[in-house]
């Protein structure tokens, strides 16, 4: 039953909801010589504005040029030069791998993509990673490591005890029978 809805809201999606030819931009091969993307930051913190550059080739024509994150879309734009800038806002949800791409249409307004980009990384850091954490704080390892032994020694060495006990016939509490 619920399989059944999954797939249903997942075949939904992709017919109804889903733009296919613009999906189909971060996922397709290109017939065109990939752009150059560049991220001018890519270690970020949450809340800082990131620019994405995007730059054709020299000598191509292009009419447009699109984003994406994580194989999806995020962004299509008007050409007006050879280059193009998106900006990011810093947020969890907008970290990942970014690549760009163009579109060019022909007299007969036949539309060709380019290759995508290489990817570029963006990673984002939660704002509490900054201020709360002090990193005094934090145990040290080889605590953890100290800690962690001595506790799988007394697991390992509680039967062991217990077998010379019961072999030498000493318990501690007083002789048996
Ligand atoms: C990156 O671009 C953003 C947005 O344009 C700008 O605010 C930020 O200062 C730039 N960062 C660096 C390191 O150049």
């Amino acid at each position: 039953m619920n399989l059944f809805w999954v797939l249903y809201a997942l075949l939904a999606n992709h017919w109804c909801l889903g733009d296919d030819k613009d999906s189909e931009l971060c996922t397709s091969a290109g017939e065109l010589p990939a752009p150059d993307l560049f991220l001018n930051k890519t270690l970020v913190s949450e809340g800082e504005t990131i620019t994405a550059l995007c730059a054709a080739p020299a000598e191509v024509f292009l009419t447009g040029f699109f984003f994406c994150k994580d194989g999806a879309p995020v962004s299509s734009k008007k050409a007006a030069s050879q280059y193009v800038q998106y900006i990011v806002y810093a947020s969890p949800k907008n970290a990942g791998q970014y690549s760009c791409g163009y579109q060019q249409k022909d007299a007969k307004n036949q539309v060709k993509i380019s290759a995508l980009s290489v990817a570029q990384n963006l990673i984002v850091q939660p704002r509490y990673y900054d201020s709360n954490v002090d990193p005094g704080q934090t145990i040290p390892t080889y605590i953890w490591i100290l800690r962690s032994s001595l506790v799988l020694l007394l697991l390992v060495s509680a039967p062991i005890i217990t077998y010379f006990m019961e072999k030498c016939n000493c318990s501690l509490f007083g002789p048996r029978n």
